[in-house]
């Protein structure tokens, strides 16, 4: 069965987003817009998989949507939307809960990490979360999902509990519906390469929102002076850019610069290691800055300019979730008629 062809994406609304959400997911969204129907999610429902602040979970939901939109998402093109607003997340996530294996859920390397050494005392949300991610995707039976290399180990468990769900229901797929299957097989949508942006302190460790020094990262929100500090104080090495001959072992912030630089100019990166191989950081610093300022102060201008309008940004919301609403209810009825739920 061919199933038509859309893309579904989620944010969690837990901190400021930083040049990493920016350069690795949101800004490629907008890409995506005139050549699918897009459903962009505010996941909040997964961000309580660790304990939120209500007033900052709140205020979060409202600033992911903000960033999405200052990253050039039209809302009459898209549709956004937080996730604990279309009631069908939740019920297609416990039917998920009821076909994976907790086995395959033992095998989660995000689950690990996050739980760490306590993992007595994580949530069983957590433990679960990738059922949920699971069924954000096929609750609007959504094909294609940009993600990062984290999740993929997640959109791969989406496809097996996808399988799974088409195997064990086989019966009643067949006789309720004409298909053989009822749910895709969710791929990922990565074009061009995977960006992966590394701290500006220590180029080994993914830039982070929750790394305790700021100046390790750009935020969406900083302004163009706060940028340019930030890309100034930057850790790098004491030699020259290296070219592409000389590679970049031992050298991983001169590479995390040089990466940054490229995805920001859209940029193949042997190009812009071509060009500065041989300058002085000192250089090749400056225009990064002149770069970076150019393409981000705009979208960090929007965003605090959005931020002052949570009216707007909460209407935005709602109606966006009547949108998705109608594409899952139906899916969703038919789900529990599959199942065997009476009333559906
Ligand atoms: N787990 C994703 C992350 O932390 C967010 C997410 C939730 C998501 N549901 C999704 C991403 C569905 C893609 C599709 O980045």
């Amino acid at each position: 069965m061919s199933f038509p062809e859309r893309v579904f994406s989620g944010v969690q609304p837990t901190g400021t987003l930083t040049l990493g959400n920016y350069l690795g997911a949101l800004s490629r969204f907008s890409d995506y817009q005139d050549k699918y129907e897009c459903l962009y999610c505010v996941v909040d429902m997964h961000a309580i998989t660790m304990w939120q602040d209500p007033k900052e979970l709140h205020a979060n939901t409202l600033g992911v949507t903000a960033a999405y939109l200052a990253s050039g998402l039209d809302p009459a093109k898209n549709i956004i939307f937080n996730q604990s607003q279309v009631a069908a997340h939740a019920e297609m996530a416990w039917v998920f809960n009821c076909v994976t294996r907790i086995g395959w859920l033992n095998r989660m390397t995000q689950f690990k990490e996050k739980a760490g050494k306590h993992r007595e005392n994580a949530s069983a949300g957590l433990y679960v979360y990738p059922s949920l991610m699971a069924a954000d995707i096929l609750v609007y039976r959504a094909t294609h999902v940009p993600v990062g290399d984290d999740q993929k180990q997640h959109l791969e468990l989406a496809r097996d509990i996808a399988q799974k769900f088409n195997h064990d229901y086989a019966d009643t797929i067949r006789t309720q519906t004409n298909g053989e299957e009822f749910f895709p097989q969710p791929e990922p949508l990565i074009e061009g390469p995977a960006m992966r942006v590394m701290s500006l302190r220590d180029g080994t460790k993914k830039m982070s929102k929750s790394d305790p020094s700021d100046n390790s990262r750009i935020n969406m929100d900083d302004d163009a002076d706060t940028i340019a500090q930030k890309i100034r104080k930057a850790k790098t090495d004491p030699d020259a850019l290296p070219s592409l001959e000389d590679g970049f072992e031992g050298r991983a912030e001169a590479e995390n610069l040089l990466g940054i630089y490229a995805a920001l100019a859209k940029e193949p990166k042997n190009d812009v290691v071509t060009r500065f191989a041989g300058q002085q950081f000192s250089e090749f610093k400056k225009e990064l800055t002149e770069l970076a300022v150019e393409t981000l102060a705009p979208v960090s201008n929007e965003l605090v300019r959005l931020k002052g309008d949570p009216g707007h940004l909460e209407s935005v919301l709602k109606a966006g979730s009547e949108r998705a609403a109608a594409i899952a209810e139906p899916i969703m009825k038919q789900t529990k008629a599959i199942v065997g739920f009476v009333g559906a």
